[in-house]
């Protein structure tokens, strides 16, 4: 029987990744616990989510707060104060400072919602119809004090269609968020992760195929 982590998971808007985290602990393929979820955000819509599952959800609003590292220190002190082994980003809009790095090292994990080092930063799915690129999709990845720079631990990759949307970009990108993070999660509650320098490495029997994508397809190649 695996040791539960305790997983810290910090917010900002709809909850999407929050609620596909509570479903894979609640059918049993995650083994985490939630021992809080923090919202910088008191309208987010991941607290309704909590209240439907009994999650424990405590609201820091950034805004009343005199700088980010107040913030960032109040934010560390409950997530401290509740046992959490790993701190979970999902779709937190929030940039941390070194104070939350040094307190939590190498605990910190942010999902993206593009194929980084393509796109970081915000309004990403938008860029990518913009630019014109044919595959795109999300990444998870270690945080640390850049934005969006941390060792990657998995991507899902999806196809950018040409008549595209950002929301349907979005859409599509989001549904392989709710399956890579849970995945990642398991991955560090197993302690399969290793990092070296950037890289990480997962222990895992499986192997990527060899596969490439085309997008378009080829029709004759
Ligand atoms: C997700 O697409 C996530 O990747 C993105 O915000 C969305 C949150 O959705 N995060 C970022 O852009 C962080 N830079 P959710 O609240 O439904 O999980």
């Amino acid at each position: 029987m695996l040791q539960k982590i305790g997983i810290g998971v910090l917010v900002s808007g709809s909850g999407s990744n929050l609620q596909s985290i509570i479903d894979h602990i609640e059918n049993g393929t995650l083994d985490a616990e939630i021992r809080v979820v923090l919202s910088n955000n008191p309208e987010a819509y991941a607290l309704e989510r909590c209240r439907k599952h009994r999650i424990p959800a405590t609201v820091v609003d950034h805004r009343q707060f005199s700088s980010r590292e107040e913030f960032d220190r109040r934010v560390i002190e409950i997530l401290k104060t509740s046992g959490v082994d790993l701190v979970v980003m999902a779709g937190f809009m929030r940039i941390l400072s070194p104070e939350f790095f040094r307190a939590f090292p190498r605990k910190i994990l942010n999902i993206h919602p593009a194929l980084l080092p393509a796109f970081p930063g915000t309004h990403v799915q938008q860029k990518a119809v913009e630019y014109g690129v044919k595959f795109s999709g999300c990444t998870v990845h270690f945080a640390d004090e850049g934005v969006d720079t941390g060792p990657i631990i998995i991507q899902a990759v999806v196809p950018v269609r040409e008549d595209d949307t950002a929301d349907d970009l979005a859409a599509r990108i989001l549904k392989e968020e709710h399956r890579i993070y849970p995945q990642a999660i398991q991955y560090y509650a197993e302690g399969r992760i290793e990092i070296e320098g950037r890289k990480v490495r997962i222990r895992c029997d499986r192997r990527m195929e060899d596969i490439a994508l085309h997008n378009p397809p080829l029709t004759r190649f």
